[in-house]
C-alpha cells in the first residue's frame, strides 16, 4: 500500500543519481523507485542514499523492477547517453530515441497515470518522441526544458546587478540548446522591466547594454557545455530544476514554470516540443501562458522551433 507520494526515476547515471539524491532530502516524496539497465548500479544508488536517511525525512528509497512502478505520482524519464565534452545536444538524438522507445512500454504499462518528466537530452526531441510513441496525454508528459536555463539565466543576472535571484523574473524559452533564446522584454528586476531598473536604479550603471546582454545570452546558452568541459557532466543544477518540479506537481502549486510541452498555435508554432511559460500543477501542464513578444523575439522563437523541426524531419521518431 503507497503511503504518501511517490517518485519512480528511470536511469541512474549521474543526473537520475543526483534527482532521487535531491528528492531524498527535501521529503516530499515517501517512495522513490529506482530502475536502471544496470540493476547493481541503481540498487547501490539507493542503498547509499538510504543509509542516509536517518539525518533527513523517512524516504523508502529502492531499487525495482518496472512492475513495482504501480501507483507512481511521477515518473522521471533520464535514461539514455549523456552528453560528452564537445558533443551536442543533438547529437544524441537517434541513439537516445531508439533507447526511449523500448523502455516507454514498460514503464506506461505499470504507471499509466503518472506525469512524466523528461529530463534526457535532447530534451525536446526525447519529450515529443514520447508524445508520438505512447498514448499518455499531452497535459501528462513534459520535458524540464529551460527551467534550468532561465535558472542559469536568473543567477547570472543576479551577480550582474547584485541582487538576490529570487527578485529577479527572468525566462529562456525556445529548444533547450543551441538555439534557445531569451525574451528580454519579459525580463524583470525588482518588479521592474529590466531596462527601467538598470536605466534608474543599478548602481552597475552602463552595464546592461547590448553588448553585455549579448554576453548573458551566450554565456547562459554555453552554461551546460562549459561545466561539461569542465568536470565531465552536469547534474547538480538539472537535480534542482526537477527537484522544484516536482513539488509544483505534488503540491499542486499551479506555478507557471518553462518547461517543454507541445506546441499548439502559441505564435503560430505547431507539433514540436519546446519551453514556453505552461502553468504546471498536480495534472501536469494545466495550461500555457502566452506573454506578448517584440517581434525579433518571436523571430527568434520560431528559428527555435524550425531547428528542432528540422531534427525530427531526420529522425526515425
Ligand atoms: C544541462 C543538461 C542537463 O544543460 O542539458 O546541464
Amino acid at each position: 500500500m503507497k503511503k504518501g507520494k511517490k517518485i519512480t526515476i528511470l536511469g541512474t547515471g549521474n543526473v537520475g543519481a543526483t534527482i532521487a539524491y535531491t528528492l531524498a532530502i527535501d521529503g516530499m516524496a515517501s517512495e522513490i523507485l529506482l530502475i536502471d539497465i544496470n540493476d547493481k548500479k541503481a540498487k547501490g544508488e539507493a542503498m547509499d542514499i538510504f543509509q542516509g536517511t536517518p539525518f533527513c525525512a523517512p524516504v523508502n528509497i529502492h531499487a525495482g523492477d518496472y512492475e513495482e512502478a504501480v501507483d507512481s505520482d511521477v515518473v522521471i524519464v533520464t535514461v539514455g547517453l549523456a552528453r560528452k565534452p564537445g558533443q551536442t545536444r543533438i547529437d544524441l538524438a537517434q541513439a537516445n530515441v531508439n533507447i526511449i522507445k523500448s523502455v516507454m512500454p514498460q514503464i506506461t504499462r505499470y504507471a499509466p497515470d503518472a506525469i512524466y518528466v523528461v529530463v534526457s537530452n535532447p530534451v525536446d526531441i526525447i519529450t515529443y518522441a514520447i508524445l508520438k510513441n505512447t498514448n499518455l496525454s499531452e497535459n501528462q508528459v513534459f520535458g524540464s526544458g529551460t527551467m534550468l536555463d532561465s535558472a542559469r539565466l536568473r543567477s547570472r543576472l543576479a551577480e550582474h546587478v547584485g541582487l538576490n535571484s529570487k527578485n529577479i523574473h527572468a525566462y529562456v524559452f525556445g529548444e533547450h540548446g543551441d538555439t534557445s533564446m531569451i525574451p528580454w522584454s519579459l525580463t524583470t528586476i525588482a518588479g521592474m522591466e529590466m531596462s527601467k531598473y538598470c536605466t534608474y536604479i543599478c548602481d552597475q550603471n552602463n552595464r546592461c547594454g547590448k553588448t553585455e546582454l549579448k554576453e548573458i545570452e551566450e554565456d547562459v546558452r554555453t552554461a551546460g557545455a562549459q561545466v561539461i568541459a569542465l568536470k565531465g557532466a552536469t547534474f547538480y543544477a538539472i537535480a534542482l530544476s526537477v527537484r522544484r518540479i516536482c513539488e509544483c506537481i505534488l503540491r499542486d502549486t499551479d506555478s507557471v514554470m518553462t518547461v517543454s510541452a507541445m506546441i499548439h498555435n502559441q505564435y503560430g508554432i505547431n507539433d514540436v516540443c519546446l519551453s514556453l511559460p505552461f502553468v504546471v500543477g498536480a495534472q501536469g501542464i494545466r495550461r500555457a501562458v502566452v506573454p506578448p513578444l517584440t517581434k525579433d523575439e518571436e523571430d527568434l522563437l520560431h528559428k527555435s522551433a524550425d531547428a528542432l523541426k528540422q531534427v525530427i524531419s531526420q529522425l526515425k521518431i
